[in-house]
């Protein structure tokens, strides 16, 4: 064991090169494939995102153009696929569903299954999970409240076509404002790759040994689902309606997040590589401002999230320990202003994620020094013991 470096949370291992996303987490900068953040959420969607993350540049028109019309061939269920929504209970957790259904695609014929180019079935699996894992989230939230599936739109664009999924009704078509696509487009853009987090570790994990694009990315769905993870931005939401409901007040909330003899603690603040204001966090917040505005929302929990922001920033127990806010603590707002049920907070956050999934596979699986993850441990058990009989044991 004098060899292994104990690295609990590998906080100080580099477990693979990556030319993906670059993070400076003293300066709070978020680079996809060294564009910075900024200039993507003014500038660009998810659908192109999503193909810069995972080839490395932007897009060319046709390319781009080729890219969507993948998105929208590939975004109906078989027939046949629909029948395993119905072996859930409807409460059952969109992200249970969301985790199994994405294994579930790779059961089905694909379209670019039989190509014999490499290249062509990777774009084809690529575009079937993007798009599909959009088509799983809406039908298991309609699953959830009971209501009829609704077919994908070829006409619409990739985050109207969701919330066209989600919401619209067999006699009424949900037709979302210019302003709810913009903020939807913006969070799952946002979202898109964050280098070796937890979700994205299980990716590399699982593909490491060589087991299939579904499988890992069904996987990584598990470890977002945490709420120290993605479940941080559901966590957010119930946590500001309980202080709200609860006549909390924020300082109190602040206070008992500072107690080491509470586990309370602020959700949707701190971050592992963040010690300074998560940029993600900064744009969002903005967004935030301006989305509830022009939708004209006035929500009670966006006042209480101020006053958390601003207590805890000029906390000395925050300041310390460099917590700031990070993605989840303005994500949910937006989510919740535009009508998106808190449920299925996690499961927009791995709708946006894919991308990043997918670029981070395709890229250990490009290398070819890529090794099977297998980390070691340092054994604290019983010394070499004996077996003892059961009729001997205490
Ligand atoms: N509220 C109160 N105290 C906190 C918080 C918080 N949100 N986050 C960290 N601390 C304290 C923690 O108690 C510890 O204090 P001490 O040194 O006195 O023991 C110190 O700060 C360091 O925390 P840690 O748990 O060792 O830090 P970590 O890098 O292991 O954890 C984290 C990072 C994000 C899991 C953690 O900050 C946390 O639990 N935050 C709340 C959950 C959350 O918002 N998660 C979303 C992360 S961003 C999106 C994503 O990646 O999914």
């Amino acid at each position: 064991t004098g060899l292994i470096t104990l690295d609990p949370g590998y906080g100080n291992t580099g477990a693979c090169t990556s030319a993906i996303t670059f993070i400076d987490g003293e300066k709070g900068i978020l680079r996809y494939r060294g564009i910075p953040i900024e200039q993507l959420a003014k500038n660009s969607t998810f659908v192109e995102v999503a193909w810069l993350l995972i080839f490395g540049r932007l897009p060319s028109q046709a390319e781009l153009d080729d890219f969507r019309e993948r998105l929208v061939r590939s975004a109906p269920l078989h027939e046949a696929f629909k029948h395993h929504f119905e072996g859930f209970l409807v409460d059952a957790p969109p992200m249970a569903i969301l985790s199994a259904m994405v294994n579930t695609i790779a059961c089905f014929p694909r379209r670019g299954a039989e190509s014999e180019s490499p290249e062509e079935n990777f774009l084809e699996n690529a575009a079937q999970l993007i798009s599909k894992v959009r088509t799983i989230a809406a039908y298991s939230y309609r699953r959830s409240m009971g209501l009829p599936f609704i077919y994908p739109d070829f006409k619409l664009p990739y985050v109207a076509n969701f919330l066209h999924m989600m919401f619209s009704t067999p006699y009424e078509q949900h037709i979302a404002s210019r302003e709810v696509v913009d903020a939807l487009n913006l969070i799952l853009l946002l979202h898109a790759d964050h280098e070796q987090n937890c979700s994205t570790s299980t990716v590399r994990m699982v593909g490491s040994s060589q087991a299939n694009i579904y499988a890992s990315c069904a996987a990584a769905v598990g470890a977002l689902w945490g709420p120290l993870h993605g479940g941080a931005n559901m966590a957010v939401l119930d946590m500001l309606e309980a202080i709200h409901k609860g006549g909390i007040s924020a300082a109190k909330a602040v206070e008992m997040a500072k107690d080491p003899n509470d586990d309370f603690r602020l959700m949707g603040f701190g971050h592992r590589v963040y010690k300074n204001f998560d940029p993600r966090a900064r744009i969002l917040k903005q967004a935030a401002d301006k989305v509830l505005g022009q939708l004209g929302v006035n929500d009670p929990l966006l006042d209480v999230a101020r006053q958390l922001e601003e207590l805890a920033l000029e906390d000395s127990y925050f300041v310390e320990r460099k917590l700031y806010p990070n993605v989840d603590f303005y994500s949910g707002i937006i989510m919740r202003a535009i009508g998106i049920p808190t449920n299925m907070f996690t499961v927009i956050f791995a709708i946006g994620r894919m991308p990043g999934w997918i670029a981070q596979w395709k890229e250990q699986h490009d290398d070819s020094k890529a090794r099977i993850a297998r980390p070691r441990q340092i054994y604290t058990g019983p010394n070499e013991t004996e077996y003892v009989p059961i009729d001997k044991r205490k």
